[in-house]
């Protein structure tokens, strides 16, 4: 079955470590019940979140996302369907990298960040590698 995905990046509005365990916790909880997988990665006061899941769900859930007051500026990067999933054992993988890593990783692949459309698959190649490399804490 087709399921829909989005990526999108956000600026972080963290007070604490304790309200990004927060964020994790209520996502794998509730991404367990709608069966939504995905993965998230904070690096330089930025989110950068991968989301799949079934169409209604993913809808209901996005807007719950966009309204929340943890993170400011969304910006969808990527919205369509897929036939596999990318993350399919993942309820929201999660992962932080030292500072420019995202963006050594688009320079390194001489990605343009105007060609939204390769920079968006080229995010998702980098989120993909991160448990590869050792950087990702998987649930
Ligand atoms: C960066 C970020 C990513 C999130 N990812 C998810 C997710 O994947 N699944 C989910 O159910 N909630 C996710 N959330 C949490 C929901 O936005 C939050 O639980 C929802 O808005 C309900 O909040 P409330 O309990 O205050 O009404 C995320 C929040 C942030 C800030």
């Amino acid at each position: 079955m087709e399921t829909g995905c989005f990526l999108y990046r956000s600026t972080a509005r963290l007070g604490s470590d304790r309200d990004l365990r927060a964020i994790l916790a209520e996502a794998r909880d509730r991404n367990t019940r709608l069966d939504l997988t995905g993965y998230l990665h904070c690096e330089d006061g930025s989110f950068y979140q991968w989301l799949e899941g079934p169409p209604e769900p993913l809808a209901e859930v996005a807007t719950m996302i966009e309204r929340d007051r943890r993170h400011q500026d969304m910006r969808y990067l990527l919205r369509g369907t897929q036939a596999v999933r990318q993350f399919k054992d993942w309820r929201m993988g999660f992962g932080v990298s030292d500072p420019g890593t995202l963006f050594e990783w688009i320079a390194e692949r001489g990605i343009s960040r105007l060609d939204e459309a390769r920079l968006a698959r080229s995010i998702l190649g980098f989120l993909l590698s991160e448990p590869v490399r050792g950087r990702a804490e998987i649930s």
